[in-house]
């Protein structure tokens, strides 16, 4: 029997598609190289203790009963709405011990939340030698995610999961994976952190308002995504630029973008990027472009002299791994 078990789960971003995947559309996500560890492992006393730095936890201790009812500091919802999942889906309930490190800031909205998600299941899973399938593993996360937050397409999930880069539609229905290689990708953070589920409900309310201009929106954005997949498994770096300007259009269109994201995007675009637009939900987090090697520094320059914090970050990352057993 396992008595500790450490893994670990890639960041995301996505490259195109945001809101309409909401919608059932598809969407084209890549895991980045800046992952969230997990280590669980087993106690004899019946409590969970978490220690969780990048959210301010130190050696928070709940009860397992506290546990199956689901009353969760805000902090660890993730983590914790985890937790009480896999013991209610396996029947099982143990004291343990939880730590979680990231690579990066939460602020970037680099997905730490399904990182968590995903890792703290798959530690479990490991620890308590459950089997679980890679897509019972998205399932049960999603679930989770939905529980905690009630919105949201799991194309984090899928990312933190699978790893690489992805063409993926709602809830998983569809997921292939797609060769793109070097991706000349560069990232900008616009230092304001955004709040997805808020930005999902101002789409939802835009929807609602005008359903017939919005639906041609999204079915727009999806036409994007299909001509991205193919242009990334060619490598078409060129063609994928002008698809994203025209993606941030629409996004524009959607009201997500901010003058920040705005700012930092034409700027990449002067400075010689093949295009650019933001990633994710909008109202801030980041934005990103596709810039030629001969271009790519002055790019940064741009990105920065408008006010952006350049982030260096490798796409195409692997997906979760487990680190570490000891039996
Ligand atoms: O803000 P992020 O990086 O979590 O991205 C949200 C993307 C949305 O399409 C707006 C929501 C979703 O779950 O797909």
């Amino acid at each position: 029997m396992k008595e500790r078990v450490e893994v670990s789960a890639p960041g995301k971003l996505m490259l195109f598609g945001e809101h309409a995947v909401v919608y059932g559309r598809p969407c084209i996500v890549t895991a980045v190289d800046q992952r969230m560890m997990v280590l669980a492992e087993r106690t004899s006393e019946e409590v969970m203790e978490v220690n969780a730095p990048e959210v301010g936890v130190k050696n928070l201790v709940m009860t397992l009963n506290d546990l199956k009812k689901g009353n969760f500091p805000s902090e660890i919802r993730f983590l914790g709405t985890a937790v009480k999942n896999f013991f209610k889906n396996y029947h099982l309930a143990f004291g343990l011990k939880i730590k979680t490190r990231s690579d990066f800031l939460a602020e970037f909205g680099f997905g730490s939340s399904s990182a968590v998600t995903v890792g703290v299941l798959k530690a479990l899973s490991e620890l308590f030698e459950v089997k679980m399938t890679n897509k019972e593993l998205f399932d049960l996360s999603y679930k989770t995610v939905l529980e905690v937050q009630s919105v949201g397409s799991g194309f984090d999930l899928a990312a933190a999961i699978w790893g690489g880069t992805l063409y993926f539609v709602t809830g998983g229905k569809k997921l292939v994976r797609l060769e793109a290689k070097d991706l000349p990708l560069v990232v900008g953070y616009t230092g304001v952190k955004a709040d997805t589920p808020t930005l999902v409900k101002k789409v939802k309310n835009l929807y609602q308002a005008h359903p017939k201009s919005v639906e041609a929106i999204f079915g727009a954005i999806a036409t994007i995504v299909k001509e991205a997949r193919q242009a990334l498994i060619g490598g078409e770096f060129k063609r994928l630029g002008m698809l994203m300007n025209i993606n941030q259009g629409l996004l524009e269109a959607l009201g997500v973008s901010t003058e920040k994201l705005s700012s930092l995007i034409l700027a990449a675009r002067r400075a010689g990027a093949y295009g650019a637009k933001l990633s994710g939900a909008g109202g801030g987090d980041c934005m990103i472009a596709f810039a030629p090697k001969e271009a790519r520094l002055e790019v940064e320059k741009a990105i920065q002299k408008a006010g952006g914090k350049v982030i260096k970050v490798q796409p195409n990352a692997l997906g979760l791994k487990v680190e570490e057993e000891e039996k």
